[in-house]
């Protein structure tokens, strides 16, 4: 503590001094200085750079061209003085070497004898500028002044198009975000739709019996059988509406993480009643063939049926004609043998990365017989936003929710199509026990 006069000794000033203390103004955080190299193999033009512009910048200087790259390596440099004679290394090597180190670095050269090819041969590498030596102060100010605005609008404008970039990947997931929440709305909807059944069958049945009794205080044992038969039917819709809530609200709450299983058959039959009420069926012959011994798959039902849905109305959208559509499915023993799938003009296989390919496995394919996809198409039919339909019909984002789907739940998706013939995705889930 010695060393220090009383009053700059640290959480002391203001016991020591008895007057009202002033408290400033945060000031606005200093922006670091900006860096400026300064190239050169004579001592006498090195010093009077460091002179003129060690104020301004944070220095760094270099005798020759090793040192010059070995401090741009080490360095964030803004901007680099260098002169074009040096022993060794020359000028235009360094400079060459500085913009491989980091292509932002703005180089001035500085000139004495050299042909205007030189020159010429200095700008092609991209310096900005070059400056006669010996320099005069005022023109040397305004080459360093003029690269570094130059340095740092062109931050500014790689700053701003990453911006850019960024702001249009959050709004093209923003998009796909609002598109599978509209998708699952439909999927509710036909929660609602499947309810509704089993509750106009109810309220008929409970009309029937309030007009069967009447006012009748006793019943006859045949009014008694009707009352019992029609209560049965009442318990078993009942029973029905209960548990498609049960098995909805199940999909709701659960995630892929927290283990999320659905049976593949049950989830069928529900796919069954959405795409029966689905505006794109049209006249389109549609047939599900359930798997011949039912068996679970780690996934969420919603994140399946929109899957299944997407990729079904896909298949009956493909053409304005009546067509065939088939879903059907089987449950695999052994893991998929990749090297069997290759990619070509009529395949695809998706997702091999993150796929689980581990037995058993179930396959579940959409498969039409229209027009095909052609292969000049098919490499885009995966981008976000890439339709081939009207705006009544297509959004482009079908195919990347199927896809990304697939991807969370560790599965992969593969795709075979023939111009003329038709098309098949198919999707390869790992199974699960089926509980009931
Ligand atoms: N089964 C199919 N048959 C023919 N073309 C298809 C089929 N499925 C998808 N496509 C093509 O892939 C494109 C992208 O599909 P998708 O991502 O679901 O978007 P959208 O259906 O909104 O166009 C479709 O516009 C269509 O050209
Ligand atoms: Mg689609």
């Amino acid at each position: 503590m010695a060393g220090y006069p009383a009053l700059l000794m640290p959480n002391m000033s203001a016991t020591i001094l008895d007057e009202p203390q002033v408290i400033s103004e945060p000031s606005p955080p200093r922006k670091p200085k900006r860096r400026l190299l300064i190239v050169d193999d004579e001592e006498g033009p090195r010093q009077s750079l460091r002179v003129l512009f060690k104020d301004e910048y944070d220095l760094l200087t270099a005798e020759d061209g090793a040192t010059a790259i070995q401090l741009a390596q080490q360095h964030r440099i803004d901007v680099a003085v260098c002169d074009i004679r040096m022993k060794g290394m020359s000028g235009i090597e360094v400079l060459e070497r500085l913009k491989y180190v980091d292509p932002a670095i703005e180089v001035v050269m500085m000139t004495a004898f050299e042909t205007t090819d030189t020159i010429r041969q200095a700008l092609r590498l991209r310096a900005c500028d070059y400056i006669n030596k010996p320099f005069d102060i005022g023109s040397m100010r305004a080459a360093v002044a003029g690269a570094m605005q130059r340095r740092t609008l062109e931050s500014e404008i790689h700053d701003n198009a990453e911006k850019l970039q960024q702001l249009m990947l959050e709004l093209q997931h923003q998009k796909i975000e609002e598109q599978m929440a509209r998708d699952r709305g439909t999927i509710y909807a036909s929660i609602i739709h499947d309810i509704n059944g089993p509750l106009t069958v109810i309220s008929g049945f409970i009309q029937l019996m309030t007009e069967r009794i009447g006012n009748a205080s006793r019943l006859e044992t045949e009014d008694l059988e009707f009352v019992k038969d029609r209560l049965r039917v009442i318990t078993r819709q009942v029973t029905n509406c209960i548990e498609i809530s049960r098995r909805y609200l199940g999909f709701l709450r659960k995630q892929p993480s927290e283990g999320a299983r659905v049976g593949v058959n049950q989830l069928l039959a529900d796919l069954g009643h959405l795409i029966r009420v689905h505006p794109s069926l049209l006249n389109n012959q549609f047939h599900i063939h359930p798997l011949a011994r039912d068996t679970g798959v780690k996934i969420n039902g919603t994140d399946l049926i929109q899957i299944l849905l997407n990729l079904t109305v896909n298949a009956f959208q493909c053409s304005g004609q009546s067509h065939q559509v088939d879903i059907d499915g089987e449950v695999l023993h052994e893991p998929l043998e990749l090297t069997a799938f290759k990619d070509g003009p009529e395949t695809r296989l998706l997702n091999v990365e993150n796929f689980q390919n581990h037995a058993p496995l179930v396959r579940l394919s959409v498969r039409d017989n229209g027009p095909g996809i052609p292969p000049e198409i098919l490499p885009k039919i995966f981008q976000p936003y890439f339709t081939t339909k009207d705006a009544r019909q297509g959004t482009g984002l079908g195919l990347n929710i199927v896809q990304r789907l697939v991807k969370e739940n560790g599965g992969a998706l593969h795709l075979r199509t023939r111009v003329g013939e038709g098309t098949v995705f198919t999707v390869y889930l790992p199974a699960a026990h089926l509980i009931r």
